[in-house]
């Protein structure tokens, strides 16, 4: 599988994996694809340079990219304590009443624990950037919108390329605009942030209103799909959720076996769009959490980024909780396909050969 994009990423198959690990995002490129580590977990830049200097010891020379999030349109700075005094407590006592409610036991008292996430404000995301340029990156990937234009000319004077998700023709259109190399067409499907149009419909409208090449994102998770995608008017593939039912995931996170249990279990009616994750609309697994606030008489969720900051301590209870029913976790309507936990190079193998499958397949119909 070749196409453009194979010649201007430097990679064998036009297949681009985003995902929070790095074991994982290694594990992509050595297969031939485009590993894409999401930096948004990372508040400190001091520990993505760590992270970057691993990927440059692990990757065996193969490209990688990494993926900030500046969002186009919130306000985007404060501290987290000035941030901390903006949030009702009518909100933080539904939240701590739910926990109650759905038996979330307390962290244990030497838990350290993680602060809401900060990668979405400006000024964490540009350190992310600035890290980010000292190592051999092939790709910046930016979500909710065009990074500002002096990061995507920041990242043109280092001979590196910029992507930007969109879920409208319009959005594509204003990417290309600011400068931005590559469109990735994020179709309704997709785990994360998504928008309100499905993939199908999506894609051909990106890859008609602009000229640079667009990446299919949302819903693709077998080779037959990658094929449509190919055949839609993408240049490549952009999945995500995929790659979180993997042994190199549990690596990064170790402690992500009831998140696993879950995708494994679900179907693909089993994920649910909602703003409860970051403030806007994301899609998550669905479980007893996303239904809590779904319930008559729970508040609107907040704007990003209070949102993430009031449901920070909820996640990390939930995360010790350990329980498949209650996990807060990003993921697309493609989980439906994950029938096991499989390392990466198992899965790019039989996207290739479902690939070639699919064009045999078609070759018949002529
Ligand atoms: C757990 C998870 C976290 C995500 N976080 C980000 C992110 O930080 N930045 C981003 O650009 N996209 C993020 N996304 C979206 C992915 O980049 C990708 O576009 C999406 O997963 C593609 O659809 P799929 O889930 O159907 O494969 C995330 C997706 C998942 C599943």
């Amino acid at each position: 599988m070749r196409t453009e994009l194979c010649e201007r990423l430097g990679i064998e198959h036009p297949i681009i994996g985003f995902t929070p690990s790095e074991h994982v995002a290694a594990a992509i490129s050595k297969a031939g694809g485009l590993g894409v580590l999401g930096c948004v977990r990372f508040n400190d830049a001091a520990e993505l340079d760590a992270v970057l200097d691993w990927m440059d010891a692990n990757t065996g020379g193969k490209p990688y990219g990494v993926d900030i999030v500046m969002p186009a349109k919130i306000p985007t700075e404060g501290t987290q304590l000035d941030l901390d005094k903006l949030i009702p407590e009518e909100h933080k006592a539904f939240v701590e009443r739910t926990l109650r409610e759905l038996g979330v036991p307390e962290l244990p008292g030497d838990t350290e624990e993680r602060a809401g996430v900060l990668g979405w404000l400006h000024s964490v995301a540009r350190s992310h950037v600035e890290v980010a340029l000292k190592h051999p990156i092939k790709l910046i990937a930016n979500a909710l919108g065009s990074p500002p234009i002096d990061v995507i000319e920041q990242a043109h004077a280092h001979g590196v390329p910029v992507a930007a998700l969109a879920g409208k023709a319009e959005h594509a259109r204003r990417h290309v605009d600011n400068g931005v190399d590559f469109v990735v067409a994020q179709g309704y499907e997709a785990g994360g942030h998504t928008g309100e149009i499905a993939s199908m419909v999506l894609l051909p409208e990106i890859a008609d209103a602009v000229d640079v090449p667009v990446l299919a994102a949302g819903g693709i998770g077998s080779g037959r799909q990658m094929a449509a995608a190919l055949a839609l008017g993408a240049s490549g593939v952009w999945m995500g959720s995929l790659w979180l039912a993997t042994e190199e995931y549990l690596r990064t996170m170790p402690s992500s076996e009831a998140m696993q249990s879950a995708l494994v279990a679900a179907t693909s009616s089993d994920t649910v769009r909602t703003r409860i994750y970051t403030g806007k609309p994301a899609r998550l697994l669905k479980t007893r959490w996303t239904e809590a606030w779904e319930a008559p008489g729970a508040p609107k969720p907040l704007p990003m980024p209070l949102q993430n900051l009031l449901v920070s301590h909820a996640h990390n209870r939930l995360h010790e909780a350990n329980d498949p029913g209650l996990v807060s976790m990003p993921a697309g309507q493609i989980i439906g396909r994950v029938d096991r936990i499989r390392p990466v190079a198992e899965i790019m193998a039989e996207l290739l050969a479902g690939y070639e499958e699919a064009l045999e397949r078609l070759e018949k119909t002529r």
